[in-house]
């Protein structure tokens, strides 16, 4: 096994030969963003927080009832460190793997993972369509609504951001201006970015 990082462009292409549809690359390049945004404030490697943040479903399309079963053969099969793999793994803790968030970076994916689907679902039904103008409290308001985004796990969320020290509202706060630089290619950056 590899102990190098895998380059982004490697992962991109890895990524799209498990997975097709657009929901599954907006929400990766998501991922991604936020990972490197957290990356870049705690003083960390930003290509490797954000190689995982891109690849971290890779298994999902393919094999929805092993997911985060799947992916350790897929990314050892590509030379990725054992590292990355633990920390891909780890994303699903209680939900679909026994293996626990430790490191910052495992952390981190674990908290924000579902969050960017929340944040997504409620700038998409503001009047702007856009990450632009949204903050933490609009999210707060749709946080008691299960019936709204009612596949996204609040509690998987509020376990996240303990396990971080965070307060639920600066997680939001970080996990949308994350989400920004990316804002155009998942479909964000309001109506005149549509098409
Ligand atoms: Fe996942
Ligand atoms: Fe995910």
């Amino acid at each position: 096994m590899s102990d190098s990082t895998p380059t982004r462009d490697d992962t991109l292409v890895l990524l799209t030969s498990h997975n097709t549809t657009d929901r599954s690359l907006s929400h990766a390049l998501a991922v991604e963003a936020v990972m490197r945004h957290f990356a870049r404030h705690a003083g960390e490697d930003e290509d490797v927080w954000g190689v995982v943040g891109l690849i971290h479903d890779v298994d999902y399309e393919q094999y929805p009832d092993q997911h985060c079963r799947q992916a350790p053969e897929i990314l050892a099969a590509h030379g990725w460190p054992g590292e990355l793999i633990r920390a891909v793994v780890s994303h699903g803790w209680g939900i679909c793997t026994d293996v626990e968030p430790l490191t910052r970076m495992e952390k981190v994916l674990y908290a924000i993972d579902e969050l960017t689907g929340l944040v997504a679902a409620v700038a998409l039904v503001r009047p702007s369509r856009s990450l632009a103008d949204l903050t933490a409290k609009s999210v707060r308001k749709k946080w008691k609504d299960k019936r709204f985004a009612a596949g996204v796990d609040r509690e998987v969320i509020e376990k996240g951001a303990a396990m971080l020290g965070m307060e639920l509202s600066d997680l939001i706060t970080e996990v949308i201006e994350g989400m920004k630089p990316v804002a155009d290619q998942i479909g964000l950056a309001g109506k005149a970015g549509e098409s």
